[in-house]
């Protein structure tokens, strides 16, 4: 026997009692995104390395360590995109769209090379919005408006938002010289990674979740204190905005991100029903991003939601998987019959979800598979329905009921029914 081959680890394939959960996000999400004017966009899976290293930053875990890069067999160095900003960027600059503002949507797979376990995989998938153009709090106050609207949609009510602003280019450098002094002064107390980071990417030392740190994290200098005018009435109006709607929030001076293309406005929705990995969605604004892969000064700001990490919280048992109804056929002319009533049934009812059933068998064995399929009713079509013009109908959820025999319009109004109660 050959053997058999397997998925590669961290990457999964979504099953067909899963995919309607998926769909239900899915479905949810595009609703919310496009009810606030955003657009979808579709790019490319993979794109050059370089992208990813100009954006995300060379000194960055998802660059240094988790990217998917290789050369293809022309010489080009390709990498698998592990995240959506950046192609986001590069397409919308490609295509000349930034000359106005845009709200722009996606989703799909990200790929990153990390260290498999719950909620953190190496295939995962992301719905991110993108908004160009804009440079006031307003927007910032949109996008985070707009997930609480999502978790809301999705009965998901225990998510917490935690908020910071890295200010400019100018108030990050002065932090960081004195965060580098600080760090310096404790140096003995930090561990490798934090170590090098130091050198490199100081601001992520902030990030490290090594316990032994945190007395050091903890005592060292707050961004917010370096904000100067212009970012703080920024990110105070951010704040009054979230008051005003209502949304609570924590404003976590800790919070650096792990992509280096941010300023000013960061914000995550936390959970703390996922364990170590539970930031189901995190963004923020990244005003340089454009003109550094080679456009014009554009404000931006967006997030990205991770898919599995939301579908873990959500409550499935109301999210209905099986078909309508399952039609089963019983005599000569009555399966010569199905395949037509069935095509009827589908004009007539928009959305119906009708199996068929296919390969004959007994009375017995058709409904048992009926039952197996999860529909809610069985239709039933012997030779004397097939002769008449009716179908009889029996319900198999909910208690089950009595068979009734229908005439086609009357199936069509239960089947209607029971389309528009799923
Ligand atoms: P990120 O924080 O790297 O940001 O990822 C966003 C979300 O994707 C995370 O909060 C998490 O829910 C999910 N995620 C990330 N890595 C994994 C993984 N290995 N397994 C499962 N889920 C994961 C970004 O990607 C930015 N592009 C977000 C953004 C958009 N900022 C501005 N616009």
């Amino acid at each position: 026997m050959p053997e058999r081959l397997q998925a590669i680890r961290g990457m999964h394939d979504v099953l067909p009692e899963q995919a309607p959960i998926w769909q239900h996000l899915e479905d949810h999400a595009r609703a919310v995104v496009e009810g606030y004017g955003y657009r979808e966009m579709r790019t490319p899976l993979l794109e050059p390395v370089e992208l990813f290293k100009r954006s995300i930053g060379e000194v960055t875990d998802i660059v240094e360590k988790e990217m998917y890069a290789f050369e293809d067999r022309g010489g080009d160095r390709l990498a698998l995109r592990p995240e959506g900003t950046a192609s986001c960027v590069r397409a919308a600059l490609e295509h000349g769209l930034l000359e106005q503002p845009q709200r722009i949507w996606y989703r799909g797979p990200m790929f990153r090379r990390e260290r498999p376990q719950r909620g953190r995989y190496r295939q995962f998938h992301q719905i991110g919005v993108e908004a160009f153009g804009l440079a006031g709090p307003d927007i910032d106050l949109e996008i985070i408006v707009m997930t609480r609207r999502l978790w809301q949609a999705l009965g998901l009510t225990d998510l917490r938002l935690e908020l910071n602003s890295l200010g400019d280019a100018g108030e990050r450098a002065r932090y960081r010289a004195d965060l580098v002094n600080h760090l310096r002064a404790h140096e003995t107390a930090l561990d490798d990674d934090s170590r090098r980071r130091l050198e490199t990417n100081p601001l992520r030392v902030l990030d490290s979740k090594n316990p032994d740190l945190a007395a050091v994290i903890a005592a060292a200098p707050s961004l917010l204190d370096y904000l100067g005018e212009a970012s703080r009435t920024h990110f105070d109006a951010l704040c009054a905005g979230l008051d005003d709607i209502g949304i609570g929030y924590r404003i976590n001076p800790r919070l650096v991100r792990g992509l280096d293309y941010y300023n000013r406005t960061v914000f995550e929705w936390i959970t703390d029903a996922l364990g170590a990995q539970g930031t189901v969605c995190a963004g923020g604004r990244y005003d340089g991003l454009v003109a550094q892969l080679g456009g014009r000064e554009t404000p931006a700001v967006g997030f990205a939601l991770g898919t599995e990490r939301l579908l873990d919280l959500i409550d499935t048992s109301a999210i209905t998987t099986g078909p309508d109804a399952y039609l089963v056929a019983l005599g000569e002319r009555a399966a010569a019959a199905a395949p037509g009533l069935a095509e009827r049934l589908r004009d007539a009812v928009p959305g119906l979800r009708l199996l068929t059933h296919c390969g004959g068998g007994s009375f017995k064995r058709q409904f048992k598979k009926a039952d197996k399929s999860g529909a809610r009713l069985a239709l039933i079509l012997g030779d004397d329905e097939a002769a008449a013009g009716t179908v009889s109908c029996k319900p198999l959820r909910g208690g089950g009921g009595e068979q009734r025999t229908l005439s086609f319009d009357a199936a069509v109004a239960v089947l209607r029914e029971t389309c528009n109660a799923r």
